[in-house]
């Protein structure tokens, strides 16, 4: 199975890259092949509620969600780990799911069928 590592802090090698790559090191233990994409830096807007993405299965804002939607798709799994900040996941990967589940939701639910984890990383 191949699994799709997100890591949502803006801060390289900080606590949430720490943590996530203690369960890269497990999954690949497991056989389980693991890719990874760091969010930090990375141009994600919010979802235009345009509909625009019915039927193409991708969105028309150019910005780097399609190439991380297209990495989702090609994985079986997903795990997303986040810095806590304010009791709530980042802005950034609210933007990144609401927009990847909407674009799922408008083109058959490409998403309905993925194995999802998710690691919340608060406190210093
Ligand atoms: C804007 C902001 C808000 C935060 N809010 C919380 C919080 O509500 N609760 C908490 O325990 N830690 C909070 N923190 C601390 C981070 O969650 C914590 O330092 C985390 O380990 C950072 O992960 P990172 O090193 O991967 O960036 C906040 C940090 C920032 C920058």
């Amino acid at each position: 199975m191949n699994t799709l590592i997100i890591s949502d802090s803006p801060r390289k090698e900080g606590n949430t890259e720490t943590l996530l790559s203690f369960l890269e090191k497990e999954l690949i233990n497991h056989s389980i092949s693991a890719n990874f994409i760091s969010l930090s830096g990375k141009n994600i807007k919010h979802c235009l509620h345009c509909d625009k993405c019915n039927e193409i299965n991708s969105c028309i804002q150019d910005d780097d969600f399609n190439n991380i939607y297209k990495s989702v798709l090609r994985n079986k799994g997903l795990i997303i780990g986040s810095p806590v900040y304010v009791g709530a996941p980042t802005s950034l990967i609210m933007a990144l799911i609401q927009r990847m589940t909407y674009v799922s939701f408008n083109n058959n639910e490409t998403l309905s069928k993925k194995i999802g984890g998710l690691l919340a990383v608060a406190g210093e």
